[in-house]
């Protein structure tokens, strides 16, 4: 039977590029959404900018755009930095939308409804030049502990203290420059404390990762608290009914993006939005989203939909941080990389397959070593995966006009290589990829040694030996059949370009037993090349410029 599953990534902010990093999430998801697929499931993959929030504005206003201008050009960047990835989602939309509005305002009017929103006094620093209250990031100050100056209001990034913004030592507003004073204002909160048993059970029925199901044991154990989930005009984001100048907190609204998401494809598509949203669907939901955010997601998400009668997520997958060379990406080392300037100078398949091949189901970091992403897709992918074709394909091409074979030479080869395919999709399934890697890897290198031991250029000169070298090579192509299959959710450009030499229909799961004999295909173009090193070179150098000022 097939599944029927509803798969979202985060929603990138709508305030700054895509880069490297971002695509550690949005390449593994892409992966599990194109492996769904080819299994003949019924997988959507929904995401949308974030558009919401203190920052959005500001960087608006600095720009002197619109914050609706200003979203609009991002996530037209976003759409065409996500596409030259191969990253294909069935509905790219944004948090700002009516259908946003809809759901944000019915899943808080039953939230209040239940009587699980509070309303309290606090006071925050305001100010009183531009206006507004300030969030933490937005006040610096000396540190109370270690005296250091230009810290954040929330953490000393010179001695690791935390403290609260009140406790910063001659704040000022990052915006306007001047001391803040302290400003009362009543705020919303929800009752996540009301939701904990609820929480727990919900964190032990679903496969939660280790790391995860600890983190929320941690949470549970220091007791769950209220959440502010107001603020105050002005606000870049949606209005909560029933008041003048109370905004819903931007974290309030960006889950909920992705149900407005979900509804814009079903308005296109003619799909019935309850039938994966109902608190009795049958459909799985899958959340992928990095380790920073699990918080909202484990926590305030599943309570959210819960006490709105929604149902809640199967599963929430988390990963880890992007490091470069072991360290963090960084702008003066030119390896916090855009999306955009990799593009410009490298091919999109490589940093799939490298993430890929690094990729568990873990929520460790991964890193990209520079020196090791060359040395891996010039070997494993150019030396041994295309080789495979390139190898046979000439004999085929030349000396049978094209024609595959009508039996293979070594049919047990591609039985046995052909049987991998459940225990690679095992793989695919876990997120296990880093292992359906070095499984298709080890195949190839079986596939090069048959051809090794074959040596049809030896046989090739023997005119009686014809149909021999016909059968060792149509097994051989069949072989990487096999094995471009299986790294067709990782390589979705490079698997096309094969159906195309191979003149076959976009392959499927279930094509992995089938051998294609007696078939035409048509000749052989390099499926890909090797990464030059000087091609690294310049993107690196791109990325250091990129900070130069202008
Ligand atoms: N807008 C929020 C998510 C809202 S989801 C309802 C957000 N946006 S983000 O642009 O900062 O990050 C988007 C996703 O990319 C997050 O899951 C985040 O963990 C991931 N990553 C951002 N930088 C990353 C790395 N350097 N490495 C790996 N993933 C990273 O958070
Ligand atoms: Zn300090």
């Amino acid at each position: 039977m097939a599944r029927k599953i509803l798969v979202t990534s985060a929603l990138p902010y709508a305030n700054g590029p895509i880069h490297l990093g971002h695509l550690v999430e949005y390449v593994q998801t892409d992966i599990w959404v194109r492996f769904q697929k080819l299994q003949g499931n019924e997988c959507w993959y929904v995401c949308a900018d974030d558009a919401h929030g203190t920052p959005i504005m500001l960087k608006a206003r600095e720009r002197g755009v619109s914050p609706e201008t200003l979203i609009e050009q991002v996530g037209a960047e976003h759409r065409r930095d996500f596409a030259s990835f191969g990253i294909e989602f069935d509905n790219y939309y944004t948090t700002h939308s009516e259908e946003n509005r809809h759901y944000a305002e019915l899943i808080y009017r039953r939230l209040r409804d239940g009587g699980w929103i509070d309303r309290k006094t606090i006071t925050q620093a305001y100010d009183e030049q531009e206006g507004m209250f300030l969030p933490d990031r937005y006040i610096k100050g000396t540190c109370p502990r270690c005296g250091a100056d230009d810290q954040y209001g929330d953490n000393c990034e010179a001695c690791g203290a935390s403290y609260s913004p009140d406790e910063l030592r001659n704040p000022v507003s990052v915006i306007s420059g001047k001391a803040p004073v302290q400003k009362a204002s009543e705020h919303y909160f929800f009752r996540l404390q009301d939701f904990e048993p609820m929480l727990r059970e919900w964190a032990s029925s679903e496969g939660l990762q280790d790391e995860v199901s600890n983190k929320l044991q941690e949470w549970f154990d220091a007791g769950l608290r209220a959440w502010d989930i107001s603020r105050d005009a002005p606000y870049f984001g949606f209005r909560i009914p029933d008041t003048d100048d109370k905004y819903f907190y931007v974290w309030l609204d960006a889950p909920i993006g992705y149900m407005a998401s979900f509804q814009d494809l079903c308005n296109r598509r003619g799909l019935d939005f309850d039938e994966w949203w109902n608190a009795d669907s049958d459909a799985e939901l899958y959340h992928f989203i990095g380790k920073d955010i699990v918080y909202f997601h484990a926590l305030f998400w599943p309570a959210m939909l819960h006490g709105a009668g929604f149902r809640t997520p199967t599963r929430v997958c988390a990963h880890g941080f992007l490091t470069v060379d072991g360290q963090k990406m960084s702008k003066s080392r030119g390896t916090f990389i855009m999306a955009e300037t990799y593009r410009r100078h490298l091919d999109a398949e490589y940093l799939r397959y490298y993430f890929a091949a690094k990729l568990s189901a873990g929520v460790h970091d991964i890193d990209l070593s520079l020196e090791d992403f060359t040395q891996r897709v010039n070997a494993d992918l150019v030396g041994k995966l295309v080789n495979i074709a390139s190898r046979c394909a000439g004999f085929i091409n030349k000396r049978s006009d094209g024609w595959l074979g009508p039996r293979l030479d070594a049919p047990e080869l591609f039985r046995r290589m052909s049987a991998r395919a459940e225990v690679i999709g095992g793989h695919y399934e876990d997120r296990a990829y880093s292992r359906v890697v070095r499984e298709v890897m080890a195949l190839a290198d079986e596939a090069n040694q048959y051809i090794d031991e074959k040596k049809p250029w030896v046989l090739a000169k023997d005119p009686d030996q014809a149909e021999a070298v016909q059968a060792i090579n149509t097994t051989g192509l069949n072989l990487f059949r096999v094995l471009m299959l299986y790294l067709k959710p990782v390589l979705p450009g490079t698997a096309a370009a094969a159906e195309r030499f191979l003149q076959v229909p976009p392959m499927e799961w279930a094509d992995a037993g089938q051998p294609l004999l007696d078939h035409r295909i048509a000749p052989f173009k390099p499926l890909m090349t090797r990464i030059d090193p000087a091609a690294i070179e310049a993107m690196i150098e791109e990325s250091r410029e990129s900070l130069k000022p202008a």
